[in-house]
């Protein structure tokens, strides 16, 4: 009996750990939400020009869904409604954009009563770039900051932490020296500040931020880029939202974008010994990466890259700015999704005022299976096989129209949206659809 019930326990409690595994591989990560957070980091050099910030809120649902946007900058609130299959394009005044090495009240808060998903965009004239908002559940408490290579030193590298309501306790463990509130605090030191509800901190450098680990008591926001990064072009405002060393995965693919005849640049990061592989366009190599070592790679002309890691890694794309069709586009920041990321079906929504790209990344035996917007489009593509993975990667631009597309698949796939015009790039991964 006492055997047999054992038996009976195991069992129960492996079907409820199944149940468990599912729902939580169900559950893909760049699938919107409800609640988010967003700072806006100092754009190009404090006092040029007023920024256009904006959030592109698009529908995720059956049913329209009433969200309510609060801009903690000047305490105003708004409220708009969006119909199933529609973006709405919300203005933040542009008191929310951060300047300096300090503390902000420049929180906005997202609140939705169905899914959405929101990009935050920051512009100025000739200086712009976009990012997919985590919701607020995907917020953590350690991140690995990642700040672009620059070839001037003009301008700066920068981040930013962001509370929620409770508040957090942070910790920096510097990997590149900062003065704030007039102290200076070396590389290898910690910064501590205490935020209050909705508070951020950004903190800036001429030199490499890379690799610095933010703790907190409570789950924070973190923003990455440079106020102005250069590399093959003239240099351009770059950024992007983080995620948690908890959401980090093994697997990547990063397909090279055609218009680059240069080289962009992908920065791997470690948060504890790492056994990263790799494969760059069919040569391969590896690296063991200690715990905030940033590990730097080229991604070349028509030779896609495949990481793998024993443990979890973050991986960011530096976009280094390119010619296509006669327009010189300048550098964006990608946050790269992980394998175990991709989903099949997205939601996408054209950037205004620029030519729109996306990069497909299909399991190589279903390519011909993707439709965007219902329509066979997986045949019409040119698929380019991946070396050292079983997927194929594919370029389509989308029209200038401002538009919101669904694209599906029968199996998982990767997808990542650039907006290209000339003097500005914009980089940031779609978003799951349910
Ligand atoms: C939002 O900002 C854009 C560009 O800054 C402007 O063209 C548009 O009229 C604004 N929309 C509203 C509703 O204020
Ligand atoms: C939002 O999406 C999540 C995960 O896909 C789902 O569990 C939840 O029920 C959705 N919420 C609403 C209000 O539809
Ligand atoms: C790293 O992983 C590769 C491939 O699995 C393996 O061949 C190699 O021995 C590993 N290196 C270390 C230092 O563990
Ligand atoms: C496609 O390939 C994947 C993995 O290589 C495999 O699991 C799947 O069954 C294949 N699908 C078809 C339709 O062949």
């Amino acid at each position: 009996m006492g055997s047999l019930r054992s038996w009976w326990t195991l069992w129960a409690g492996a079907a409820l750990l199944w149940g468990l595994t599912q729902e939580v591989t169900a559950t893909p990560k760049n699938a919107g939400g409800m609640d988010f957070l967003a700072t806006f980091l100092q754009n190009y050099q404090a006092g040029y020009s007023k920024a256009s910030l904006q959030l592109f809120i698009s529908s995720l649902s059956e049913n329209i869904a009433t969200v309510s946007i609060i801009s903690h900058a000047d305490k105003t609130s708004q409220t708009v409604k969006v119909k199933p299959g529609q973006t709405v394009t919300v203005n933040i005044t542009a008191e929310a954009e951060m300047s300096g090495t300090n503390t902000f009240m420049g929180a906005v808060e997202v609140h939705s009563d169905q899914n959405i998903s929101v990009q935050a965009l920051n512009a100025k004239p000739s200086s712009a770039d976009l990012t997919l908002l985590q919701p607020v559940s995907a917020l953590g408490t350690e991140y690995f900051v990642v700040t672009p290579a620059d070839i001037s030193t003009r301008n700066v590298r920068e981040f930013a932490v962001l509370a929620g309501s409770e508040g957090a306790e942070v910790s920096i463990h510097l990997k590149g020296a900062v003065t704030f509130k007039g102290k200076s605090y070396s590389a290898g030191s910690v910064l501590k500040v205490t935020l209050n509800s909705y508070e951020s901190v950004q903190l800036q450098s001429k030199v490499d931020l890379s690799g610095s680990k933010v703790t907190a008591n409570n789950p924070v926001a973190v923003f990455s880029g440079h106020s102005c990064a250069q590399k093959h072009t003239k240099c351009d405002f770059v950024m992007e939202q983080l995620l948690p060393i908890s959401a980090w995965g093994k697997q990547y693919v990063v397909p090279p974008l055609a218009a680059q005849s240069n080289y962009d640049l992908v920065y791997i990061v470690a948060s504890q010994t790492t056994n990263l592989t790799y494969n760059q366009g069919g040569t391969p190599g590896s690296r063991v990466l200690q715990m905030g070592d940033v590990f730097e790679l080229q991604v070349k002309p028509k030779q896609p890259l495949t990481l793998s890691a024993d443990v979890g890694i973050q991986v960011v794309l530096f976009g280094t700015g390119a010619e296509r069709n006669d327009v010189t586009y300048d550098p964006y920041l990608i946050l790269i999704p992980d394998v175990e990321a991709y989903c099949p079906s997205y939601v996408i929504r054209s950037i205004p005022d620029s030519e729109d790209v996306v990069i497909l990344v299909v399991q190589t035996n279903d390519t011909s299976g993707l439709t965007m917007d219902g329509h066979k489009l997986g045949p019409t593509l040119t698929w380019v096989p991946v070396q050292g993975s079983q997927f194929s990667y594919a370029e389509v631009d989308l029209s200038t129209a401002e538009a919101i597309h669904k694209a599906e698949a029968t199996t998982n796939f990767g997808m990542l949206i650039f907006g290209l015009a000339q003097a500005v790039g914009l980089g940031t991964t779609a978003t799951c659809s349910e």
